[in-house]
């Protein structure tokens, strides 16, 4: 059988390696004769993997005692409703960074529950840029900033934050360990596991101890901090089976070098889908230069009338989810930390070949 590449972005392609284990331990895990899906998240052996997967994740992102690490139901979405529940307060502020979809996602969800000033915009210019840190305008007392570092349909990137007294609040659902991040200059971190980490169905977090114990009175159970943090990840069934494989993903990318290694290829393997668009007439991305994703590249042709050949043809070629999220249109390739270089270069191959013979 011969894998496609997969371009989605999310839930994303993994690791090959990963898949071939998890298919081999699947219907017994070491000799216990069962799945690791048929197991109690209270036994022994599933703690073990619980906390084997909790050290490696501080390891590749060297996190220090003073932060917690969840691991948690409903994705980077129920956390949009946890932030303002956890960190602000009904009558308090809190402010956002709005680039676009995802950011716009998060502020919606919090004005139920907190007041949002919105410091920077990029709406102006249609989220292609990312507001400079100097132009943020941020509210005097605010409980925190929100930021989304990689919004992954514009393709937008943020990096180099620089230090701030105000609380950084960042959501790295599509960038999470594919960059090296200093995670002592933000307060909360938090996201998805469908792209980075794992399958779909696990949430992470990564909290400054000290923003726990502060929830507004209203916050279910489910969405305090503190009350997860107290009953490790556990005050009801997790979704162990994602935990396992995010275990198994951290291993690999422990493999691979860490994320400094990881960092490399990606750039790389960015670096030379966005060098052939930007020599080619027939592709286009429109991303500011140096705000550009490399995990999330969104290209346009310059005939739209080709969209729907060129997305038969790169499936039938073994290219697979390349289109774009219909608020951008066109083609997104994500190239997440399990994307091979040979994805990428075959993706190039066929961008090449499908110009050639219409141009
Ligand atoms: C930046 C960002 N934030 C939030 C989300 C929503 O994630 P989830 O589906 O895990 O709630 C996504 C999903 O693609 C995302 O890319």
């Amino acid at each position: 059988m011969t894998r496609k590449f997969n371009f989605g972005a999310g839930p994303a392609t993994m690791p090959k390696a990963v898949l071939e284990e998890v298919r081999q331990e699947l219907l017994d895990w070491k000799g216990i004769g069962l799945s690791v899906m048929e197991i109690s998240h209270r036994s022994p052996e599933f703690v073990e993997i619980a906390n084997q997967a909790e050290s490696d994740f501080r390891d590749l992102l060297d996190i220090s005692d003073s932060y917690v690490v969840l691991f948690l139901h409903g994705g980077a979405t129920l956390q949009n409703a946890m932030i303002p529940l956890n960190l602000s307060s009904e009558g308090g502020t809190a402010d956002y960074i709005d680039t676009g979809h995802w950011a716009k996602r998060s502020i919606n969800e919090a004005r139920k529950y907190t007041k949002v000033n919105i410091a920077a915009s990029s709406e102006d210019r249609d989220f292609t840029y990312f507001p400079k840190q100097s132009s943020w305008d941020v509210s005097k007392n605010t409980a925190y900033l929100h930021v989304t570092p990689n919004e992954t349909i514009g393709g937008l990137r943020f990096k180099d934050l620089k230090e701030s007294e105000v609380p950084i609040v960042a959501d790295y659902s599509s960038a999470i360990l594919s960059e090296v991040i200093e995670v002592n200059k933000f307060s909360l971190i938090y996201g998805g596991a469908q792209k980075n980490i794992g399958p779909a169905g696990l949430g992470f977090a990564i909290i400054k101890k000290e923003l726990l114990g502060k929830a507004q009175s209203i916050t279910p159970t489910m969405l305090n901090y503190s009350e997860m943090h107290e009953h490790k990840s556990m005050y009801n069934t997790p979704p162990t089976f994602a935990w396992y494989v995010a275990g198994k993903i951290f291993k690999w990318l422990k493999s691979m070098g860490g994320v400094s290694e990881m960092e490399k290829l990606n750039n790389k393997k960015a670096k030379k889908l966005y060098s052939f668009i930007d020599q080619s007439d027939f592709y286009e991305n429109k991303i500011n230069k140096e705000d550009r994703s490399i995990m999330n590249i969104p290209f346009q042709l310059n005939n739209e009338d080709l969209n729907s050949r060129f997305l038969e043809e790169s499936r039938d070629a073994g290219l697979l989810a390349l289109k774009g999220h219909r608020s951008v249109g066109g083609m997104r390739a994500s190239i997440y930390n399990a994307m091979p270089e040979e994805g990428v270069d075959a993706l190039i191959n066929f961008m090449r070949t499908f110009e050639k013979e219409r141009s």
